[in-house]
């Protein structure tokens, strides 16, 4: 499909995007917005997570804002009626915290998953839901690069639940007919992420201590591969996902195609920023029990179908995150 093609796609349409306040799905909307779309954002804005007004200022008079929770039955209900296609993007999304608190993972991966699906079940089973799966869903790595064949290990809560909320739109589609695509997403950063902590958006957070001129702590030795991906790419993934025929019922990789080790997405950092400096220090326990090893990702069943290709260099999307956290920082920290 064609940008051109997208854009008529949309134009239009009524969407809903759960965690719309959130890094991917305010990115999103604005995506959206710029294709003539009517898009209804749903966001309780929990002070936990990445939620952002700001995130959508410049597109506040062009999206509908509802600061509501996914696990509200009754407006999930009547929610689902009015919309075509459903990016639920809304999640607990901190693999620490999912330890910390697995009833609250379960509760929001899970059952908020459940109680959208049971009201399109109910209401709209014609609607298209678009998942944000994960590549935490295969937790420990056995071979390289994962394909979407392979063994689904999580070896954290978070996986866990984020897996089973991906199982349930396979069950929904088999049993119920439901239209499900669920893109495993890589670790991504770039404009529009939350400042203010370590715990998920770990790029997002050296970029604040560069910024700072803070060390960077590097756990071990740092030669795990990580691939990348700037939330623009991974925007454009979303867009296709929802429209091209083909990506419907199938699960999806993202990847970078550039995968580097740890250490190097740090070293770009700080010479991008021209501040801060690498420490390596030894892994955390509670770090290392969950460490999964090198991840890379064969994306080629998405390009497959989809044709999808991510644009965006390591290099250049940390330039352009810097700038933009530059510009707006007072929003951020
Ligand atoms: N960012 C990544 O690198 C990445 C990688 C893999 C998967 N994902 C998945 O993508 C999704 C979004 O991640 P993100 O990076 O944008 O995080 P984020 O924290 O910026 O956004 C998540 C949003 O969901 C909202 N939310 C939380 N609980 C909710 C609830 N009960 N009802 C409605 N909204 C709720 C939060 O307020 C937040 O705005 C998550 O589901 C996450 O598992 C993200």
């Amino acid at each position: 499909m064609t940008k051109k093609e997208i854009q008529a796609y949309y134009q239009k349409k009524k969407i809903l995007i759960t965690g719309g306040l959130g890094f991917l799905g305010s990115n999103l909307a604005h995506a959206l917005t710029n294709t003539g779309s009517c898009v209804t954002l749903l966001d309780p804005l929990f002070p936990e997570y990445g939620g952002n007004r700001f995130n959508v200022s410049e597109i506040e008079d062009r999206v509908g804002v509802i600061l509501e929770d996914i696990r509200n039955e009754k407006l999930m209900e009547s929610l689902v009626r009015e919309h075509e296609i459903i990016f639920h993007i809304a999640g607990q999304t901190s693999h620490i915290d999912s330890l910390k608190d697995p009833f609250l993972d379960l509760d929001i991966n899970c059952r908020g998953t459940l109680i959208l699906l049971e009201a399109v079940r109910k209401f709209n089973p014609k609607a298209k839901i678009i998942y944000a799966g994960t590549r935490a869903q295969y937790g420990k790595i056995l071979r390289s690069p994962v394909s979407e064949q392979d063994s689904m290990q999580p070896v954290d809560i978070y996986g866990v639940n984020k897996q089973a909320g991906e199982g349930y739109l396979w069950v929904y589609r088999d049993v119920h007919g439901l239209s499900c695509v669920s893109l495993r997403i890589n670790n991504t950063y770039g404009p529009r992420h939350q400042m203010k902590q370590a715990n998920y958006g770990i790029l997002n957070w050296f970029i604040r201590l560069a910024v700072e001129g803070k060390p960077i702590p590097i756990y071990g030795d740092g030669n795990q591969l990580r691939d990348y991906n700037y939330v623009d790419d991974v925007t454009e993934a979303f867009l296709l996902a929802g429209a091209v025929p083909a990506t419907v019922g199938e699960a999806f990789n993202l990847g970078s195609g550039h995968p580097v080790p740890f250490y190097q997405m740090a070293e770009t950092i700080v010479k991008i920023v021209g501040k801060g400096e690498l420490k390596k220090i030894p892994w955390p326990e509670e770090r290392k029990k969950i460490e999964v090893g090198s991840y890379v990702a064969d994306f080629s069943k998405f390009s497959k179908a989809a044709g999808w290709q991510p644009e965006i260099t390591l290099e250049d999307g940390i330039a352009r995150t810097v700038t933009f956290y530059e510009k707006y920082k007072e929003h951020y920290w």
